[in-house]
């Protein structure tokens, strides 16, 4: 018997969006009414994965690190927290539309597709040189640059195919409403376009009661929302998202040993939960954000080209010291530890490293990866298979329950081991087709183990465990079962890997 997988590369997309559709990870927003761009719901299964992969990081960020405790700040902020930030004046994307189709497009995408496409094409070197380029004008803010730039590199719009581009002009993505019942412009507050700053206005708040010493850091999971105008690529690029973000914070003069240490654990992450080592890598950024003096992405290769999964942003001391200018509040430290001349450092605003995660793009990366079709040969037949290879402490479903037929006592046997199981691990009990048919199911949603209680486990109370990976059975007694899973599907094996 052999078998043949088929690559992440080869794989497309709509394969992906197809199959988190129809086995109950994702559906479109309000699909009922045709659905809202960009936004998407998660389904029975896909709540469970995401759940998973937000609960590991919060796990890996609070429990591993005793110098990292949590936070769960409200979405509304007050207005003055988007000014201080920046986000008023500056969170906005250069955006460019094409005269004959009417669409709109972001000016810095329409080039890094055209890098990319050179990259793809084997010209390494002229990807990189348009990408400087690019960095370049858009620093200096050249906006007239940056569309001679795309008018030269002969891009046209994909729906017109002309390129009659208009100027390009920068727009803000922060989503506005008003708060009371008076609609004026005192009233208007922001949802909130990132959770970092949610920690901020808190950072006195966590270390004055919980005792912290710098260095330490504030983690946080929650929504964010940004008006994409590019809303592409399924749930990579959506409107209503959920961030996973940690503020760490340090004495001045330390942030880039903070900085590189942090990159290299992030990416550690990515690999333990399964993301082979090649399918990953860093970028760095050409054009820093407002309030960065180092920032790097770690990308991830999906079916469209690498693309940011995380980012880890030196962020410098801008938002404290804004949001003590605004607030008029001193959010200052004081360290009384020493420092290499002996003397105590005394009150200083902290420098501040993050690491911004997206939970989504990490579901899209977890998706991604674990999507396998494969061909197996037996004599000489060939049958294709399509299974989820999740690590088994994220898959949604850790075992089934399967009684080989629904009569003979069977279904009660199984009923029992399925109510003894059902407080320590997410399971399925299920009775109706044939046990192949069961199993194909099983695969589909990427449960790692189906446990079948046959005419023997009357006799013997034993067991056959099918593995999702190998389709390999062993038989167990069913006093076993419960050490068996735990061992497979526990967060112990991926903490051990990160130290
Ligand atoms: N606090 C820093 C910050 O927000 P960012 O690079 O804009 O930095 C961090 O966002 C992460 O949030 C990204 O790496 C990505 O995973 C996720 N993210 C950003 N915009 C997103 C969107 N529109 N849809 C889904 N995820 C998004």
């Amino acid at each position: 018997m052999a078998t043949q997988e088929k690559t992440v590369e080869n794989t497309q997309l709509k394969d992906i969006i197809s199959h988190a559709k129809e086995y109950g990870f994702i559906f479109p927003s309000s699909e009922i009414y045709d659905g809202l761009q960009a936004v998407y719901d998660y389904g029975q299964m896909g709540v469970e994965l995401k759940n998973n992969i937000k609960n590991l990081w919060w796990k890996c960020m609070t429990q591993l690190n005793q110098n990292v405790v949590g936070l769960d700040a409200a979405i509304f902020m007050h207005p003055l927290v988007w000014k201080a930030s920046g986000h008023v004046d500056s969170f906005s994307d250069p955006m460019i539309d094409n005269k004959d189709s009417k669409k709109r497009y972001r000016a810095d995408v329409l080039l890094e597709e055209k890098a990319a496409q050179y990259e793809n094409e084997g010209d390494v070197e002229k990807a990189n040189a348009l990408l400087a380029e690019m960095g370049k004008l858009l620093e200096a803010e050249d906006l007239d640059g940056v569309r001679e730039l795309i008018i030269r590199e002969g891009i046209k719009c994909p729906i017109s195919g002309t390129a009659n581009w208009t100027e390009v002009r920068q727009f803000n993505l922060m989503f506005s409403t008003e708060v009371g019942s008076v609609a004026d412009e005192t009233n208007t507050i922001y949802l909130r376009p990132e959770t970092a700053q949610g920690i901020f206005v808190n950072f006195l708040n966590v270390q004055k009661t919980g005792r912290m010493k710098v260095p330490f850091g504030i983690a946080q999971i929650g929504k964010a929302f940004r008006n994409e105008i590019v809303a592409r690529q399924f749930i990579f690029r959506m409107r209503e998202f959920e961030q996973m973000e940690m503020q760490f914070f340090v004495r001045p003069g330390t942030e880039m040993e903070w900085y590189n240490q942090w990159k290299e654990t992030r990416k550690k992450w990515h690999e333990a939960i399964g993301i082979p080592a090649e399918s990953l890598r860093y970028h760095d950024h050409e054009k820093l954000a407002h309030y960065a003096n180092a920032a790097v992405d770690i990308e991830y290769k999906f079916p469209f080209g690498f693309k940011e999964v995380e980012g880890i942003h030196s962020r410098t001391d801008f938002d404290l010291t804004q949001h003590q200018e605004l607030s008029r509040k001193k959010l200052q430290y004081f360290d009384n530890d020493l420092n290499e001349e002996g003397k105590p450092y005394g009150n200083y605003i902290p420098y501040v490293i993050e690491t911004s995660a997206g939970a989504d793009r990490l579901f899209l990366m977890t998706l991604c990866n674990a999507y396998t079709e494969e061909e197996i040969t037996e004599g000489d037949n060939t049958k294709s298979r399509t299974f989820l290879k999740l690590h088994p402490s994220l898959a949604p479903v850790k075992a089934a329950i399967l009684p080989l037929t629904k009569k003979d006592g069977l279904p009660e046997k199984a009923e029992k081991i399925f109510n003894d199981l059902k407080f320590d691990f997410n399971m399925i009990f299920e009775e109706r087709d044939s046990i192949g048919k069961r199993y194909t199911r099983q695969d589909l949603i990427g449960t790692p183990f189906c446990i079948a209680v046959d005419h023997q486990t009357l006799e013997d109370d034993t067991v056959t465990v099918r593995d999702r990976d190998s389709r390999e059975q062993v038989r167990m007694p069913i006093s076993e079962l419960k050490n068996y899973i735990e061992k497979a599907v526990s967060f112990k094996s991926i903490f051990e890997k990160l130290g």
